[in-house]
């Protein structure tokens, strides 16, 4: 197996790198340092990166279509519009041993966002769906860390990460209401010191999977065959995400933290952002509606 072709768009730094979203309006990249609590902004024309730092762990920060960003902080949905960034749907803001986690707008513009039990273990976690007028109804209960999420190019599977499941998991999906049914298994994730992490979509219907501990990405095919790997030189790969003008570029996040010094030395790249050519195009990202 070779290292896939990379380049590094923001070098090693970001503890825990994660949720990289293209925001079409600026043609920029979002993605967050949920651990650094940061929120940055990558500019691929420029090659520059702005960082805003927010006052908690960031799970997400996501596009609104009436502008701005929508970041997620332990205890729910905030505007990135102030210092302390006002609170506009609280999830699971009464509990001390779960936080936001992964999160994603369908294309009608709801926010689906999971939660995940700091233990690690525990299943406590939930994911919820925030429609725009910011009601939060709860779509599935009984999670451990819940991770990527996304859509079908009709909209019409939901895929699902549940990590410690070692599994993406695919739901009927009803588009107009964002109904689930029918949860089955779509792919295994069988790799040594791996749990799935982040995913995107691709125009085919590809699947593209982080693989958290497993050195790369996995793609599978809209029916859960596995169709290619993807080697990088970072164990903890952490989401992945299309940008681009032509939505042909995949972005990496990678995880620093943790790491021992003999870890750092092996994999100098171990926080960056890395930008690939998936060969594929990918689905938009969707702005928040709400
Ligand atoms: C979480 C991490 C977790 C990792 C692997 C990430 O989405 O934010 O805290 O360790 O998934 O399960
Ligand atoms: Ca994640």
């Amino acid at each position: 197996m070779t290292t896939a072709d990379f380049e590094v768009a923001v070098g090693a730094g970001a503890g825990l790198g994660e949720g990289p979203r293209w925001d079409a309006a600026s043609a920029t990249l979002l993605w967050v340092d949920i651990s650094g609590a940061r929120v940055h902004r990558y500019d691929p024309a420029t090659g520059e990166d702005t960082v805003e730092s927010v006052p908690d762990v960031v799970s997400l920060a996501l596009p609104r279509r009436r502008g701005g960003v929508v970041v997620g902080l332990p205890d729910g949905l905030h505007l990135l519009d102030r210092e302390m960034p006002p609170l506009i749907a609280a999830i699971e803001s009464e509990r001390a041993d779960t936080r936001t986690n992964d999160g994603a707008c369908d294309a009608a513009g709801r926010l689906w966002i999971g939660t995940m039990a700091l233990d690690e273990r525990s299943p406590v976690a939930a994911l919820y769906r925030v429609d725009s007028h910011l009601g939060v109804t709860t779509v599935l209960t009984g999670t451990t860390i819940s991770n990527g999420l996304g859509w079908s190019p009709s909209g019409r599977k939901f895929y699902f990460i549940d990590s410690p499941t070692r599994r993406v998991d695919v739901f009927d999906c009803d588009p107009e209401t964002g109904a689930l049914e029918n949860r089955r298994r779509f792919a295994a994730v069988e790799v040594e010191g791996a749990v799935p992490d982040g995913l995107a979509v691709d125009a085919e219907g590809g699947v593209w999977v982080a693989l958290h501990g497993g050195w790369g990405l996995r793609r599978y095919s809209p029916d859960g065959e596995l169709a290619s790997l993807v080697d990088l030189p970072v164990a903890r790969i952490t989401s992945c995400c299309f940008g681009g003008d032509d939505l042909r570029d995949l972005y990496v996040t990678t995880r620093r933290e943790g790491l021992d010094a003999g870890e750092l030395a092996a994999q100098p790249l171990a926080g960056a952002l890395l930008r690939l050519d998936a060969g594929v195009t990918g689905l938009p990202t969707h702005a928040f509606a709400g």
